[in-house]
C-alpha cells in the first residue's frame, strides 16, 4: 500500500512542487498487505491528492498534505489525506453526489466514482473537517480518507 500511494503521488508530484507543498508521510512498517486493483486504486489517489492540491492553491500559509497509513482493529488499512487547503464546502451539498464541483473547470465526479468503487471492494471512502494540523495554522482543514 505505502509504494503504491507514493507511486501515485509521485504522478501529481510537479503540480505539488510548482505549489511548495510539503507532503508528509506517517505510517510505521511494516503496513498489512491488501489486495487491491492497482490501477483502480492510484486513479483514486490522484483525485484525492489533486483535490487537496486544488484546495491549496492561494492559500496564505505554507501548503501541507499529510499522507497516513494505519491498520485498524479489524485489520483493514486506513489511509488518510490531510490538508490544510480551503477547507470541505458548506454542508448542504454531498461532495460524494455526482457532477458536485465547486471548480471552474470541474468534472464532480471524481469522488463518486471512487466511493462506488471502494465500496465495490467492501471499503469506505468518507471527507470531514477537522482541527488543524497545527495550533495556529487553518483551524478547519478538508480531509479523507480511504479504507
Ligand atoms: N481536499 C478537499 N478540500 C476541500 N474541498 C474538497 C476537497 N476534496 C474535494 N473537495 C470538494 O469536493 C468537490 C468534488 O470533488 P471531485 O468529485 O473530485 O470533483 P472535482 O475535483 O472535479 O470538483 C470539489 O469540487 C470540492 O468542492
Ligand atoms: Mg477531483
Amino acid at each position: 500500500m505505502v509504494d503504491l500511494i507514493r507511486d501515485a503521488v509521485s504522478l501529481v508530484k510537479e503540480d505539488a512542487t510548482r505549489q511548495s507543498i510539503t507532503i508528509e508521510y506517517d505510517y510505521q512498517e511494516p503496513v498489512l498487505l491488501v489486495l487491491v486493483d492497482r490501477f483502480q486504486v492510484q486513479q483514486i489517489i490522484m483525485n484525492l491528492v489533486g483535490n487537496a492540491i486544488e484546495a491549496m492553491q492561494g492559500i496564505d500559509r505554507p501548503p501541507l498534505l499529510r499522507i497516513c497509513i494505519r491498520q485498524t482493529a479489524d485489520r483493514q488499512v486506513l489511509t488518510e489525506f490531510i490538508d490544510n487547503g480551503c477547507g470541505l464546502p458548506v454542508h448542504d451539498i454531498d461532495i460524494f453526489d455526482a457532477f458536485v464541483t465547486t471548480k471552474k473547470n470541474g468534472m464532480g465526479i471524481g469522488l463518486a466514482i471512487s466511493r462506488s468503487i471502494i465500496e465495490a471492494h467492501d471499503g469506505q471512502l468518507w471527507a470531514e473537517t477537522i482541527r488543524t494540523l497545527e495550533p495556529n495554522l487553518v483551524s478547519y482543514s478538508g480531509h479523507q480518507r480511504l479504507r
